[in-house]
């Protein structure tokens, strides 16, 4: 009664910002992402009857105020009438910073979880579950660049490219590792309720994916960099203009995006998106990435530099 998945942060082109139901956690709009390859979390979840109460590690540290999330997510998996479980999860990059730790997270834990207690691993199934506890957990349940559908009822997942079908490169410029002030989910309530531009951000959305999918189609690099930089400033604007504003940004953020546009201006193929969190990540074309990767280390303010290409769904590795 005890598996180890691995699974990949995803980074939104086209950003899930909204709830339309707030109990099941559908969200009010589609979106579009890239998973990636080379962050990523292992998640070691064990089901069994001599476990006295469920039990939660992450990165080796007992995380208390994680487990309610987690306890609701495994016996969605598993049923209510599950054994108590021990879940031990590693992750190699920072958490809660808007690097999208979460949707790895829980991309990981259905997909252990699900084999742990020997139910259904279809990947649309697992996908659903994962969204119920995050909404972008859904899209790393899948590799190379996904979609995923609002729906009616029910979200729909599916992967638009491979990984290996075109190999973008994602450089992530860390700005501040600390945890991000306010939840991506709680802001996304507050703007729900307090945006005037909410209502045409949701809208709006299906003419973004429509251009995002013909361009993800064609291989066209400058269509999709033109739709994800627009969608990405349009989401900011949203949380911007919620009261309280929602600010992610800080100053190296924005001198990241000068860089960007530096370069753009220099005729490179990059842009750039921001979810929630001060983190700028660039995709770009591989040939770009060795200079986009300089440009954005010699930033003031930029910790870190990470750079990864596009990788598969959540994995099972061992199954015991
Ligand atoms: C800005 O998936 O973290 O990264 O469903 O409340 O857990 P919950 O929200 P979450 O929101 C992600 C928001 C985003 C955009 C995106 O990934 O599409």
């Amino acid at each position: 009664m005890r598996a180890i998945a691995q699974a990949q942060p995803n980074i939104a082109l086209i950003k899930y910002w909204g709830k339309r139901d707030i109990k099941r956690n559908l969200p009010a709009v589609g979106s579009m992402s890239l998973t990636l390859e080379s962050l990523w979390t292992k998640m070691t979840v064990r089901f069994s009857p001599e476990i006295e109460h469920d039990w939660l590690a992450v990165n080796g540290e007992t995380a208390d105020e994680m487990l309610p999330r987690v306890v609701r997510c495994l016996d969605q998996v598993a049923g209510k009438q599950r054994h108590f479980a021990t879940i031990e999860s590693y992750c190699n990059f920072p958490i809660a910073a808007g690097l999208a730790s979460s949707a790895a997270a829980f991309a990981a834990l259905v997909t252990a979880a699900s084999s742990a207690c020997r139910k259904s691993s279809d990947r649309l199934i697992l996908a659903r579950a994962a969204g119920a506890a995050s909404g972008s957990a859904a899209r790393s349940l899948f590799g190379g660049i996904v979609e995923l559908e609002s729906g009616d009822d029910e979200i729909n997942v599916l992967a638009l490219a491979e990984p290996d079908d075109w190999p973008l490169r994602v450089v992530v410029a860390v700005t501040a590792g600390g945890t991000k002030p306010v939840s991506s989910g709680d802001a996304m309530i507050l703007s729900e309720k307090t945006s005037p531009f909410y209502s045409s951000w949701v809208a709006n959305q299906e003419d973004d994916l429509d251009v995002a999918r013909c361009a993800v189609q064609a291989r066209n690099f400058e269509q999709l960099a033109a739709v994800s930089e627009h969608n990405c400033l349009k989401m900011h604007s949203v949380m911007w203009t919620s009261r309280p504003p929602v600010v992610y940004w800080n100053k190296a953020t924005l001198a990241c995006m000068e860089t960007i546009r530096a370069l753009q201006d220099e005729g490179q193929a990059v842009f750039f998106t921001i979810d929630a969190g001060p983190q700028l990540k660039a995709i770009c074309l591989p040939e770009n990435e060795a200079l986009v990767a300089a440009a954005l280390g010699a930033v003031d303010g930029v910790e870190t530099i990470m750079t990864t290409g596009l990788g598969p769904g959540a994995q099972l590795l061992d199954d015991a």
